[in-house]
Protein backbone atom coordinates (compact mmCIF):
# COMPACT_ATOMS: atom_id res chain seq x y z
CA UNK A 1 0.00 0.00 0.00
CA UNK A 2 1.45 3.33 -0.57
CA UNK A 3 2.24 6.03 2.20
CA UNK A 4 -0.74 7.53 3.21
CA UNK A 5 -1.04 11.90 2.66
CA UNK A 6 -0.49 12.55 6.49
CA UNK A 7 -1.04 16.65 7.27
CA UNK A 8 -1.67 18.30 10.41
CA UNK A 9 -1.87 21.79 11.36
CA UNK A 10 -0.45 24.08 14.01
CA UNK A 11 -2.63 22.66 17.68
CA UNK A 12 -4.41 26.33 18.47
CA UNK A 13 -4.29 27.44 22.22
CA UNK A 14 -7.05 27.47 24.39
CA UNK A 15 -6.44 30.91 26.10
CA UNK A 16 -8.03 32.56 23.90
CA UNK A 17 -11.62 32.44 21.03
CA UNK A 18 -10.20 31.51 17.60
CA UNK A 19 -9.72 34.00 15.01
CA UNK A 20 -9.82 34.19 10.92
CA UNK A 21 -6.49 33.47 11.26
CA UNK A 22 -6.75 30.27 12.84
CA UNK A 23 -9.88 29.24 10.50
CA UNK A 24 -8.03 29.65 7.64
CA UNK A 25 -5.10 27.85 8.24
CA UNK A 26 -7.88 24.65 8.95
CA UNK A 27 -9.82 25.59 5.87
CA UNK A 28 -6.06 25.51 3.66
CA UNK A 29 -5.05 22.23 5.85
CA UNK A 30 -8.48 20.99 4.80
CA UNK A 31 -8.76 21.68 1.28
CA UNK A 32 -5.39 20.02 0.69
CA UNK A 33 -6.76 17.27 3.05
CA UNK A 34 -9.86 16.87 0.78
CA UNK A 35 -7.64 17.20 -2.26
CA UNK A 36 -5.32 14.63 -1.79
CA UNK A 37 -8.38 12.02 -0.70
CA UNK A 38 -10.12 12.80 -3.83
CA UNK A 39 -6.67 11.41 -5.89
CA UNK A 40 -7.58 8.22 -4.52
CA UNK A 41 -4.81 8.40 -1.56
CA UNK A 42 -5.58 7.60 2.04
CA UNK A 43 -5.26 10.58 4.24
CA UNK A 44 -4.73 11.22 8.08
CA UNK A 45 -5.46 14.77 9.09
CA UNK A 46 -4.88 15.67 12.23
CA UNK A 47 -5.69 18.71 13.92
CA UNK A 48 -6.49 19.97 17.99
CA UNK A 49 -5.67 22.59 20.55
CA UNK A 50 -3.18 23.15 22.86
CA UNK A 51 -4.18 23.07 26.39
CA UNK A 52 -1.51 23.74 28.72
CA UNK A 53 1.00 26.35 29.88
CA UNK A 54 0.53 29.33 32.00
CA UNK A 55 -1.26 31.36 30.32
CA UNK A 56 -4.27 29.20 30.03
CA UNK A 57 -3.59 28.56 34.11
CA UNK A 58 -3.75 32.57 34.43
CA UNK A 59 -6.55 32.72 32.92
CA UNK A 60 -8.32 30.07 34.52
CA UNK A 61 -7.66 32.19 37.22
CA UNK A 62 -9.22 35.34 36.12
CA UNK A 63 -12.54 33.83 35.90
CA UNK A 64 -11.93 32.09 38.88
CA UNK A 65 -12.73 28.53 37.88
CA UNK A 66 -10.58 25.64 37.09
CA UNK A 67 -7.83 25.28 34.27
CA UNK A 68 -9.75 21.72 33.23
CA UNK A 69 -12.97 23.46 33.00
CA UNK A 70 -11.58 26.59 31.44
CA UNK A 71 -10.06 24.44 28.90
CA UNK A 72 -13.43 22.35 28.09
CA UNK A 73 -15.43 25.59 27.22
CA UNK A 74 -12.67 27.05 25.32
CA UNK A 75 -12.02 24.01 23.18
CA UNK A 76 -16.12 23.64 22.63
CA UNK A 77 -15.64 26.63 20.94
CA UNK A 78 -13.02 25.66 18.61
CA UNK A 79 -15.06 22.15 18.08
CA UNK A 80 -18.09 24.31 17.08
CA UNK A 81 -16.02 26.18 14.63
CA UNK A 82 -14.23 23.25 13.01
CA UNK A 83 -17.56 21.56 12.62
CA UNK A 84 -19.14 24.65 11.35
CA UNK A 85 -16.62 25.16 8.52
CA UNK A 86 -16.32 21.49 7.75
CA UNK A 87 -12.97 20.28 9.21
CA UNK A 88 -12.57 16.90 7.72
CA UNK A 89 -10.12 15.67 10.25
CA UNK A 90 -9.14 12.15 10.99
CA UNK A 91 -8.79 12.79 14.58
CA UNK A 92 -8.42 15.43 17.02
CA UNK A 93 -5.51 16.19 19.25
CA UNK A 94 -6.18 17.58 22.83
CA UNK A 95 -3.00 17.84 24.82
CA UNK A 96 -4.92 16.77 27.97
CA UNK A 97 -5.58 13.53 26.51
CA UNK A 98 -3.63 10.62 28.62
CA UNK A 99 -2.65 9.49 25.21
CA UNK A 100 -0.74 12.17 24.36
CA UNK A 101 0.48 12.55 28.68
CA UNK A 102 1.66 8.74 27.98
CA UNK A 103 3.67 9.72 24.72
CA UNK A 104 5.38 13.08 26.49
CA UNK A 105 6.61 11.59 30.00
CA UNK A 106 8.10 8.46 27.50
CA UNK A 107 9.75 10.61 24.87
CA UNK A 108 11.18 12.76 28.00
CA UNK A 109 11.97 9.16 29.71
CA UNK A 110 13.81 7.92 26.83
CA UNK A 111 15.59 11.11 26.51
CA UNK A 112 16.78 11.63 30.24
CA UNK A 113 18.42 7.71 29.80
CA UNK A 114 19.95 8.56 26.51
CA UNK A 115 21.75 11.96 28.44
CA UNK A 116 19.89 14.34 26.98
CA UNK A 117 18.38 16.25 29.77
CA UNK A 118 20.02 17.83 32.58
CA UNK A 119 19.04 19.95 35.49
CA UNK A 120 20.59 23.30 36.14
CA UNK A 121 20.24 26.34 37.94
CA UNK A 122 18.56 29.61 36.34
CA UNK A 123 18.33 32.85 37.73
CA UNK A 124 17.14 35.56 35.70
CA UNK A 125 14.53 37.76 34.21
CA UNK A 126 11.17 36.28 33.36
CA UNK A 127 8.25 37.23 30.95
CA UNK A 128 4.87 36.25 32.63
CA UNK A 129 3.24 36.42 29.37
CA UNK A 130 5.77 34.94 27.02
CA UNK A 131 6.26 32.16 29.52
CA UNK A 132 10.64 32.74 28.73
CA UNK A 133 13.50 33.63 30.94
CA UNK A 134 14.33 37.00 28.67
CA UNK A 135 18.18 37.85 28.29
CA UNK A 136 19.81 41.30 26.97
CA UNK A 137 19.34 40.35 23.44
CA UNK A 138 15.33 40.85 24.11
CA UNK A 139 16.01 44.58 25.79
CA UNK A 140 14.97 47.53 23.74
CA UNK A 141 17.29 50.30 23.18
CA UNK A 142 16.29 52.07 26.45
CA UNK A 143 17.82 48.91 28.17
CA UNK A 144 14.18 48.02 28.99
CA UNK A 145 12.14 45.03 28.44
CA UNK A 146 9.04 46.60 25.94
CA UNK A 147 5.39 45.62 26.67
CA UNK A 148 5.50 43.01 24.28
CA UNK A 149 6.98 40.94 27.61
CA UNK A 150 3.85 41.65 29.65
CA UNK A 151 4.82 41.62 33.37
CA UNK A 152 8.59 40.76 33.73
CA UNK A 153 9.57 39.37 37.12
CA UNK A 154 13.01 38.56 38.58
CA UNK A 155 13.32 34.24 39.27
CA UNK A 156 16.27 31.79 40.70
CA UNK A 157 14.96 28.31 39.77
CA UNK A 158 16.14 25.07 38.56
CA UNK A 159 14.74 23.59 36.04
CA UNK A 160 15.71 20.77 33.34
CA UNK A 161 17.19 21.56 30.10
CA UNK A 162 17.46 20.05 26.31
CA UNK A 163 20.34 19.86 24.84
CA UNK A 164 19.87 21.59 22.10
CA UNK A 165 22.99 23.48 21.16
CA UNK A 166 24.38 19.38 20.63
CA UNK A 167 21.85 19.43 17.63
CA UNK A 168 22.90 22.80 15.97
CA UNK A 169 25.50 21.60 13.60
CA UNK A 170 23.11 18.84 12.64
CA UNK A 171 20.40 20.79 11.56
CA UNK A 172 22.61 23.46 9.88
CA UNK A 173 23.93 20.44 7.68
CA UNK A 174 20.28 18.83 7.05
CA UNK A 175 18.48 21.96 6.16
CA UNK A 176 21.28 22.72 4.21
CA UNK A 177 20.55 19.56 2.27
CA UNK A 178 17.05 18.76 1.92
CA UNK A 179 15.90 21.90 -0.47
CA UNK A 180 11.70 22.29 -0.08
CA UNK A 181 11.90 20.85 3.81
CA UNK A 182 10.52 24.03 4.73
CA UNK A 183 8.53 25.29 1.97
CA UNK A 184 8.20 28.22 0.81
CA UNK A 185 11.94 27.93 0.45
CA UNK A 186 12.24 31.87 1.40
CA UNK A 187 11.27 30.05 4.80
CA UNK A 188 13.75 27.76 4.97
CA UNK A 189 16.46 30.23 4.47
CA UNK A 190 14.88 32.35 7.11
CA UNK A 191 15.34 28.95 9.25
CA UNK A 192 19.05 28.04 8.31
CA UNK A 193 20.07 31.62 9.40
CA UNK A 194 18.16 31.10 12.83
CA UNK A 195 19.48 28.14 13.04
CA UNK A 196 23.22 29.32 12.56
CA UNK A 197 22.66 31.58 15.67
CA UNK A 198 21.67 28.57 17.81
CA UNK A 199 23.87 29.03 21.26
CA UNK A 200 21.84 27.93 24.11
CA UNK A 201 20.19 24.69 25.26
CA UNK A 202 16.30 24.81 25.64
CA UNK A 203 14.16 25.17 29.51
CA UNK A 204 11.51 22.46 29.18
CA UNK A 205 10.42 22.36 32.66
CA UNK A 206 8.45 24.68 35.06
CA UNK A 207 8.13 24.18 38.57
CA UNK A 208 5.27 22.88 40.18
CA UNK A 209 5.22 25.42 42.27
CA UNK A 210 4.38 28.13 39.80
CA UNK A 211 2.63 26.13 37.15
CA UNK A 212 0.84 23.06 38.00
CA UNK A 213 -1.15 22.74 34.35
CA UNK A 214 1.03 20.59 32.18
CA UNK A 215 2.59 17.31 32.06
CA UNK A 216 4.59 15.91 34.92
CA UNK A 217 8.02 14.88 34.71
CA UNK A 218 8.00 11.13 34.92
CA UNK A 219 11.52 11.31 37.13
CA UNK A 220 10.77 14.89 38.79
CA UNK A 221 7.77 15.22 40.12
CA UNK A 222 7.98 18.79 40.99
CA UNK A 223 8.50 19.51 37.23
CA UNK A 224 5.80 20.13 34.59
CA UNK A 225 6.66 20.19 30.83
CA UNK A 226 7.40 23.18 29.22
CA UNK A 227 4.07 24.02 27.22
CA UNK A 228 5.82 24.21 23.60
CA UNK A 229 7.96 21.01 24.21
CA UNK A 230 4.61 19.20 25.34
CA UNK A 231 2.62 20.93 22.58
CA UNK A 232 5.13 19.72 19.64
CA UNK A 233 4.75 16.05 20.46
CA UNK A 234 1.61 16.08 19.12
CA UNK A 235 2.02 15.75 15.72
CA UNK A 236 3.46 12.19 16.83
CA UNK A 237 1.33 11.23 19.95
CA UNK A 238 -2.06 11.04 17.96
CA UNK A 239 -0.67 8.94 14.87
CA UNK A 240 0.63 6.06 17.89
CA UNK A 241 4.14 6.82 18.42
CA UNK A 242 5.08 5.39 21.47
CA UNK A 243 1.15 4.15 21.27
CA UNK A 244 0.66 1.02 23.74
CA UNK A 245 -1.61 -0.24 21.49
CA UNK A 246 0.88 -2.28 18.42
CA UNK A 247 -2.13 -1.33 15.85
CA UNK A 248 -1.02 2.50 16.85
CA UNK A 249 2.30 1.95 16.70
CA UNK A 250 1.90 0.27 13.57
CA UNK A 251 -0.21 2.89 12.46
CA UNK A 252 2.51 5.71 13.13
CA UNK A 253 5.49 3.19 11.33
CA UNK A 254 3.07 3.76 8.37
CA UNK A 255 2.21 7.82 8.74
CA UNK A 256 5.66 8.98 9.48
CA UNK A 257 6.82 11.57 8.49
CA UNK A 258 4.24 13.91 7.80
CA UNK A 259 4.09 15.29 4.19
CA UNK A 260 2.80 18.80 5.81
CA UNK A 261 3.07 20.35 8.98
CA UNK A 262 1.25 23.79 8.33
CA UNK A 263 1.83 26.46 10.61
CA UNK A 264 2.00 30.10 10.46
CA UNK A 265 5.12 31.92 9.67
CA UNK A 266 5.37 33.24 13.70
CA UNK A 267 5.85 29.39 14.57
CA UNK A 268 9.12 28.60 12.71
CA UNK A 269 11.28 30.31 14.36
CA UNK A 270 12.08 28.89 17.17
CA UNK A 271 9.29 26.72 17.98
CA UNK A 272 9.24 24.17 14.85
CA UNK A 273 11.88 24.85 12.81
CA UNK A 274 14.71 24.74 15.50
CA UNK A 275 12.80 22.86 18.70
CA UNK A 276 11.16 20.54 17.02
CA UNK A 277 13.67 19.08 14.38
CA UNK A 278 16.15 19.07 17.08
CA UNK A 279 13.39 17.07 19.10
CA UNK A 280 13.00 14.48 16.60
CA UNK A 281 16.96 14.49 15.55
CA UNK A 282 17.58 13.53 19.56
CA UNK A 283 14.69 10.57 19.80
CA UNK A 284 16.47 9.11 17.29
CA UNK A 285 14.41 10.08 13.72
CA UNK A 286 16.80 9.58 10.81
CA UNK A 287 17.21 12.37 8.49
CA UNK A 288 14.40 10.86 5.68
CA UNK A 289 12.05 10.32 8.83
CA UNK A 290 12.09 14.63 9.95
CA UNK A 291 8.59 16.18 8.67
CA UNK A 292 8.29 19.09 5.78
CA UNK A 293 7.02 22.15 7.32
CA UNK A 294 4.52 24.46 5.28
CA UNK A 295 4.67 27.78 6.15
CA UNK A 296 1.73 30.18 5.61
CA UNK A 297 1.58 33.79 5.89
CA UNK A 298 -1.12 35.69 7.75
CA UNK A 299 -3.80 37.65 7.40
CA UNK A 300 -4.19 41.26 8.54
CA UNK A 301 -6.33 43.98 8.29
CA UNK A 302 -5.59 47.17 7.24
CA UNK A 303 -2.07 46.06 6.31
CA UNK A 304 -1.53 45.57 10.15
CA UNK A 305 -1.76 42.63 12.66
CA UNK A 306 -4.66 41.71 13.91
CA UNK A 307 -5.07 40.63 18.45
CA UNK A 308 -6.96 40.53 20.50
CA UNK A 309 -5.32 43.44 22.72
CA UNK A 310 -5.65 45.52 19.34
CA UNK A 311 -9.34 44.74 19.66
CA UNK A 312 -9.68 44.47 15.75
CA UNK A 313 -10.19 40.38 15.68
CA UNK A 314 -12.38 39.11 12.48
CA UNK A 315 -14.55 36.48 14.02
CA UNK A 316 -15.18 33.59 11.63
CA UNK A 317 -18.04 32.80 13.31
CA UNK A 318 -19.49 36.19 12.37
CA UNK A 319 -18.73 35.92 8.89
CA UNK A 320 -20.25 32.75 8.43
CA UNK A 321 -23.30 33.49 9.93
CA UNK A 322 -22.94 36.66 7.34
CA UNK A 323 -21.97 35.25 3.91
CA UNK A 324 -22.19 31.69 4.95
CA UNK A 325 -19.76 28.89 5.09
CA UNK A 326 -19.24 28.38 0.95
CA UNK A 327 -18.36 31.74 0.76
CA UNK A 328 -15.98 32.52 3.50
CA UNK A 329 -14.11 29.27 2.89
CA UNK A 330 -13.75 30.45 -0.58
CA UNK A 331 -12.56 33.62 0.21
CA UNK A 332 -9.81 32.45 2.49
CA UNK A 333 -8.48 30.27 0.28
CA UNK A 334 -9.00 32.57 -2.75
CA UNK A 335 -7.43 36.20 -1.57
CA UNK A 336 -4.17 34.78 -0.23
CA UNK A 337 -1.65 32.93 -1.61
CA UNK A 338 0.15 30.28 0.75
CA UNK A 339 3.38 31.51 1.99
CA UNK A 340 2.42 34.85 1.37
CA UNK A 341 0.18 37.90 3.81
CA UNK A 342 -3.41 39.04 2.64
CA UNK A 343 -5.46 41.84 4.01
CA UNK A 344 -9.14 40.77 5.03
CA UNK A 345 -11.42 43.04 3.33
CA UNK A 346 -15.27 42.13 3.89
CA UNK A 347 -15.82 43.93 0.60
CA UNK A 348 -13.39 41.76 -1.61
CA UNK A 349 -14.85 38.31 -0.02
CA UNK A 350 -18.33 39.88 -1.51
CA UNK A 351 -16.78 41.00 -4.96
CA UNK A 352 -14.61 37.41 -5.06
CA UNK A 353 -17.65 35.85 -4.42
CA UNK A 354 -20.39 37.22 -6.92
CA UNK A 355 -18.37 37.59 -9.96
CA UNK A 356 -16.62 34.13 -9.52
CA UNK A 357 -18.92 31.96 -8.09
CA UNK A 358 -22.66 33.91 -8.14
CA UNK A 359 -21.84 34.96 -11.51
CA UNK A 360 -19.28 32.72 -13.07
CA UNK A 361 -19.91 29.17 -12.09
CA UNK A 362 -23.59 29.84 -10.61
CA UNK A 363 -24.70 31.46 -14.03
CA UNK A 364 -23.30 28.70 -15.98
CA UNK A 365 -25.10 25.81 -13.93
CA UNK A 366 -28.31 27.47 -13.96
CA UNK A 367 -28.07 28.25 -18.08
CA UNK A 368 -26.76 24.99 -18.49
CA UNK A 369 -29.51 23.50 -16.53
CA UNK A 370 -32.20 25.51 -17.77
CA UNK A 371 -31.61 25.21 -21.66
CA UNK A 372 -31.01 21.31 -21.00
CA UNK A 373 -34.37 20.83 -19.78
CA UNK A 374 -36.48 23.16 -21.54
CA UNK A 375 -34.70 22.17 -25.22
CA UNK A 376 -33.25 18.93 -25.03
CA UNK A 377 -35.93 16.99 -22.23
CA UNK A 378 -33.72 17.63 -19.79
CA UNK A 379 -31.01 14.85 -21.48
CA UNK A 380 -27.63 14.63 -21.47
CA UNK A 381 -26.42 13.68 -25.34
CA UNK A 382 -23.54 11.32 -26.15
CA UNK A 383 -21.09 13.83 -27.89
CA UNK A 384 -19.95 13.61 -31.43
CA UNK A 385 -16.71 11.70 -32.25
CA UNK A 386 -13.86 14.44 -32.54
CA UNK A 387 -14.14 14.80 -36.44
CA UNK A 388 -18.24 15.56 -36.08
CA UNK A 389 -17.67 18.14 -33.17
CA UNK A 390 -18.28 21.99 -33.52
CA UNK A 391 -14.59 23.63 -33.29
CA UNK A 392 -16.15 25.40 -30.63
CA UNK A 393 -16.58 22.48 -28.18
CA UNK A 394 -13.76 21.17 -29.68
CA UNK A 395 -11.45 23.88 -27.66
CA UNK A 396 -13.44 24.30 -24.95
CA UNK A 397 -13.16 20.83 -24.15
CA UNK A 398 -9.39 20.83 -24.53
CA UNK A 399 -9.33 23.65 -21.91
CA UNK A 400 -11.21 21.55 -19.83
CA UNK A 401 -8.93 18.66 -20.16
CA UNK A 402 -5.90 20.56 -20.14
CA UNK A 403 -6.83 22.53 -17.12
CA UNK A 404 -6.31 19.19 -15.38
CA UNK A 405 -2.38 19.26 -15.27
CA UNK A 406 -2.45 23.01 -14.05
CA UNK A 407 -5.04 22.05 -11.40
CA UNK A 408 -3.02 19.58 -10.03
CA UNK A 409 0.53 20.94 -10.51
CA UNK A 410 -1.03 23.96 -8.23
CA UNK A 411 -2.79 21.77 -5.63
CA UNK A 412 0.56 19.41 -5.21
CA UNK A 413 2.30 22.45 -4.84
CA UNK A 414 -0.17 23.70 -1.81
CA UNK A 415 -1.38 26.84 -4.29
CA UNK A 416 -4.94 27.14 -3.48
CA UNK A 417 -5.42 29.96 -5.14
CA UNK A 418 -3.90 28.93 -7.96
CA UNK A 419 -5.82 26.05 -8.44
CA UNK A 420 -8.93 28.32 -7.81
CA UNK A 421 -7.74 30.62 -10.68
CA UNK A 422 -7.87 27.88 -12.97
CA UNK A 423 -11.24 26.91 -12.09
CA UNK A 424 -12.03 30.53 -12.46
CA UNK A 425 -10.87 30.41 -16.32
CA UNK A 426 -12.28 27.41 -17.21
CA UNK A 427 -15.26 28.53 -15.68
CA UNK A 428 -15.25 32.25 -17.74
CA UNK A 429 -14.84 30.26 -21.06
CA UNK A 430 -17.57 28.11 -20.93
CA UNK A 431 -19.50 30.92 -20.23
CA UNK A 432 -18.05 32.66 -23.15
CA UNK A 433 -18.89 29.58 -25.31
CA UNK A 434 -22.60 29.63 -24.31
CA UNK A 435 -22.66 33.20 -25.38
CA UNK A 436 -20.82 32.30 -28.79
CA UNK A 437 -23.33 29.31 -29.40
CA UNK A 438 -25.96 30.97 -28.33
CA UNK A 439 -27.88 27.48 -27.91
CA UNK A 440 -31.78 29.54 -27.05
CA UNK A 441 -31.29 30.87 -30.79
CA UNK A 442 -30.10 27.69 -32.00
CA UNK A 443 -33.05 26.02 -30.62
CA UNK A 444 -35.59 27.92 -32.79
CA UNK A 445 -34.12 26.10 -35.94
CA UNK A 446 -34.96 22.12 -35.48
CA UNK A 447 -32.35 21.07 -37.62
CA UNK A 448 -29.84 22.49 -34.80
CA UNK A 449 -31.31 20.38 -32.84
CA UNK A 450 -28.18 18.01 -32.82
CA UNK A 451 -25.90 21.24 -32.31
CA UNK A 452 -28.08 22.43 -29.07
CA UNK A 453 -27.62 18.96 -27.30
CA UNK A 454 -23.65 18.98 -27.74
CA UNK A 455 -23.88 22.84 -26.76
CA UNK A 456 -25.97 21.99 -23.35
CA UNK A 457 -24.21 18.67 -22.77
CA UNK A 458 -20.91 20.43 -22.73
CA UNK A 459 -21.90 23.35 -20.60
CA UNK A 460 -23.50 20.54 -18.14
CA UNK A 461 -20.01 19.01 -17.91
CA UNK A 462 -18.39 21.40 -17.57
CA UNK A 463 -20.00 22.42 -14.36
CA UNK A 464 -19.58 19.04 -13.28
CA UNK A 465 -15.77 19.48 -13.81
CA UNK A 466 -15.50 22.64 -12.20
CA UNK A 467 -17.76 20.90 -9.15
CA UNK A 468 -15.39 18.41 -8.79
CA UNK A 469 -12.31 20.65 -8.43
CA UNK A 470 -14.02 22.94 -6.19
CA UNK A 471 -15.22 20.26 -3.55
CA UNK A 472 -11.86 20.55 -1.31
CA UNK A 473 -12.66 24.13 -1.29
CA UNK A 474 -16.41 24.66 -0.97
CA UNK A 475 -17.47 20.53 -0.57
CA UNK A 476 -21.52 21.24 0.39
CA UNK A 477 -21.75 23.72 -2.85
CA UNK A 478 -19.75 21.17 -5.02
CA UNK A 479 -22.11 18.32 -3.44
CA UNK A 480 -25.33 20.48 -4.15
CA UNK A 481 -24.41 21.00 -7.93
CA UNK A 482 -23.83 17.50 -8.39
CA UNK A 483 -27.15 16.64 -6.90
CA UNK A 484 -28.90 19.43 -9.57
CA UNK A 485 -26.45 17.72 -12.34
CA UNK A 486 -27.53 14.27 -10.95
CA UNK A 487 -23.63 12.93 -11.74
CA UNK A 488 -21.80 11.21 -9.26
CA UNK A 489 -18.08 12.98 -8.57
CA UNK A 490 -15.22 12.42 -11.58
CA UNK A 491 -12.05 13.30 -10.79
CA UNK A 492 -10.15 13.04 -14.35
CA UNK A 493 -11.44 14.76 -17.20
CA UNK A 494 -12.08 10.71 -19.12
CA UNK A 495 -14.46 10.33 -15.75
CA UNK A 496 -16.02 13.58 -16.57
CA UNK A 497 -17.22 13.00 -20.29
CA UNK A 498 -18.44 9.53 -18.99
CA UNK A 499 -22.23 9.93 -18.11
CA UNK A 500 -25.23 7.12 -18.75
CA UNK A 501 -27.14 7.79 -22.13
CA UNK A 502 -29.70 10.27 -22.09
CA UNK A 503 -28.73 11.14 -18.62
CA UNK A 504 -31.76 13.04 -17.23
CA UNK A 505 -30.45 15.94 -15.09
CA UNK A 506 -32.36 17.78 -11.86
CA UNK A 507 -34.09 21.10 -11.60
CA UNK A 508 -31.43 24.20 -11.40
CA UNK A 509 -31.67 25.66 -7.24
CA UNK A 510 -29.14 28.72 -6.81
CA UNK A 511 -26.03 27.16 -5.42
CA UNK A 512 -24.67 31.32 -5.13
CA UNK A 513 -27.45 33.23 -4.32
CA UNK A 514 -25.78 36.89 -4.80
CA UNK A 515 -24.43 38.92 -2.11
CA UNK A 516 -25.26 42.61 -1.30
CA UNK A 517 -23.07 44.72 -2.76
CA UNK A 518 -19.72 45.40 -1.66
CA UNK A 519 -19.81 47.37 1.65
CA UNK A 520 -17.64 50.99 1.79
CA UNK A 521 -16.00 50.17 4.56
CA UNK A 522 -12.72 47.86 4.81
CA UNK A 523 -14.52 46.63 7.98
CA UNK A 524 -14.54 43.48 9.38
CA UNK A 525 -18.26 41.45 8.90
CA UNK A 526 -20.22 42.18 12.30
CA UNK A 527 -24.29 41.54 12.47
CA UNK A 528 -24.06 44.66 14.60
N1 LIG B 1 -0.35 26.72 20.26
C1 LIG B 1 0.59 27.22 19.31
C2 LIG B 1 0.93 26.18 18.25
C3 LIG B 1 1.45 24.89 18.81
S1 LIG B 1 1.74 23.75 17.51
C4 LIG B 1 2.47 22.48 18.28
C5 LIG B 1 0.02 28.46 18.62
N2 LIG B 1 -1.30 28.62 18.70
S2 LIG B 1 -2.09 29.90 18.15
O1 LIG B 1 -3.45 29.67 18.52
O2 LIG B 1 -1.49 31.12 18.58
O3 LIG B 1 -1.93 29.88 16.60
C6 LIG B 1 -2.40 28.76 15.87
C7 LIG B 1 -2.07 28.94 14.42
O4 LIG B 1 -2.82 30.04 13.90
C8 LIG B 1 -0.59 29.25 14.17
O5 LIG B 1 -0.11 28.52 13.08
C9 LIG B 1 -0.60 30.73 13.84
O6 LIG B 1 0.43 31.10 12.97
C10 LIG B 1 -1.94 30.83 13.15
N3 LIG B 1 -2.40 32.21 13.13
C11 LIG B 1 -2.63 33.03 14.18
N4 LIG B 1 -2.95 34.25 13.71
C12 LIG B 1 -2.94 34.25 12.35
C13 LIG B 1 -3.32 35.14 11.35
N5 LIG B 1 -3.70 36.40 11.61
N6 LIG B 1 -3.32 34.70 10.08
C14 LIG B 1 -3.02 33.40 9.74
N7 LIG B 1 -2.68 32.52 10.68
C15 LIG B 1 -2.41 32.97 11.96
O7 LIG B 1 0.79 29.19 18.03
Amino acid sequence: MSKPFYITTAIDYTNAAPHIGHAYEKVLADALARYHRACGEEVFFLTGVDQHGQKVQQAAARLGISPADFTRQITEGFLYLWNRLGISNDRWAATTDPLHHHCVRTILDRLHDAGQLYKAPHTGYFSVRQEQFLTDKERNADGEFGPEWGEVVFLEEENWYFRLADHREWLLEFLGSRPGVVLPAFRQVELINAAAKISGDLCISRPKSRLSWGIEFPFAPDFVTYVWFDALINYISFAGYHSEDPAEQARFDRLWPSDAQVIGKDILVPAHGIYWLCMLHAMGFPDDKIPTLLVHGWWNLDGGKMSKSLGNIVDPVDLADRYGVTALRYYLLRDISTGQDADFNSGRLESLYNSELANGLGNLLNRALNMTRRYCEGCLRPLPTEADRDPRTSALLSTLSDSWSAYHEAMRAHDVQGGLGVIQRAVQEANTYAEQMAPWKLAKDPTQAALVAETLTTLCLAARQAAAQLEPVTPDASSAILAQLRLPRAFSFAEILDFPDNHQVGDPVPVFPRLEPPSETNSPASPA
